[in-house]
């Protein structure tokens, strides 16, 4: 595998937080600005998660839409952006659920032309053996369990996964296979928090939680909802930090206000000539249109 650059939080660090109890902090990035803020805020991963399908894109209520070259567009943004926060790719829906070579290409790509340090993808069961033909390629995999957006069909829509004793268990089997299958790390996504904090109990990868309790060893949360960019119903589990959809819907009728008004540009935010050469300048238009 090759040497991370100077600064590139080390992967196996991540395992050593597990084991130290230090939390892991994730967001989701879609561009270079934001993944400067998030750098700059001391994030260790980065997700250039599909739910940019939703948040950037436009889809209404589904990641399936967006494709690898859109994803790739994206995560070379915020690979260009970050240095040390270790970038994750994921793999939109259509990627890797035909082959494990169609996986393994797709996951080459990721990291070969876009820049991302490792990639994510959803589900177990058929998803096993693609994340051992990634992880044999070379790449390191985080897996997704619980709520997997791409399956929401599936699943009956954006619900609650793990609510029952045997879907509980399903989900720990779930998560030691993928462990055992390579992966680094895992997210656990809309979960009860007993079963997010046995699941970081019994496997020793760290757990990345979203809408799974206090007790994984690491949270994500998608950067739109958490900073109020995000409008409309949000589950549960997003606590926002910020309301910047306001904020910007107010900067926008300001500047929209001011344009009409004549109010901008000012004297402040226009360039000057001099006297001497507006007169010349002046004189070699003639006086004439
Ligand atoms: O695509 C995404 O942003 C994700 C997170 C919600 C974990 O997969």
């Amino acid at each position: 595998m090759s040497i991370p650059p100077a600064g590139k939080l080390p992967l196996p660090e991540l395992a050593e937080m597990k084991r130290r109890g230090e939390r892991i902090v994730v967001v989701t990035a879609y561009d270079s600005p934001g993944a400067r803020f998030a750098e700059d805020a001391g994030v260790d991963m980065l997700l250039v998660g599909d739910t940019a399908a939703m948040v950037v894109l436009g889809h209404e209520g589904t990641t399936v839409p967006v494709t690898v070259d859109e994803m790739l567009f994206l995560t070379r943004s915020v690979a260009r952006a970050a240095r040390r926060p270790i970038i994750i790719a994921d793999m939109p829906f259509g990627s890797y659920q035909v082959s494990d070579e169609d996986a393994v290409r797709n996951a080459i790509r990721f990291v070969k032309e876009a820049g991302a340090d490792v990639v994510k993808l959803e589900g177990a069961g058929p998803s096993l053996s693609r994340i051992r033909a990634i992880v044999g390629a070379g790449i390191p995999v985080m897996g997704h369990i619980g709520l997997t957006p791409q399956s929401k069909t599936i699943l009956g829509g954006f619900r609650t996964q793990g609510r029952t004793g045997r879907e509980a268990l399903e989900l720990v089997n779930a998560a030691r296979e993928l462990e055992a299958a390579g992966c680094f790390s895992l997210v656990l996504e809309a979960i009860p928090s007993p079963v997010g904090a046995r699941i970081t109990e019994r496997v020793s990868i760290p757990t990345i939680g979203i809408g799974a309790g206090p007790d994984c060893d690491g949270q994500v949360l998608v950067y739109h909802d958490l900073l109020g960019l995000s409008e409309g119903h949000l589950p549960r589990f997003v606590k926002r930090y910020a309301s910047l959809s306001r904020e910007i819907r107010d900067a926008l009728e300001a500047y929209a206000g001011e344009v009409r008004s004549g109010a901008f540009p000012d004297d402040e935010h226009a360039y000057e000539m001099s006297e001497e050469e507006l007169a010349l300048f002046e004189q070699a238009l003639g006086g004439g249109r």
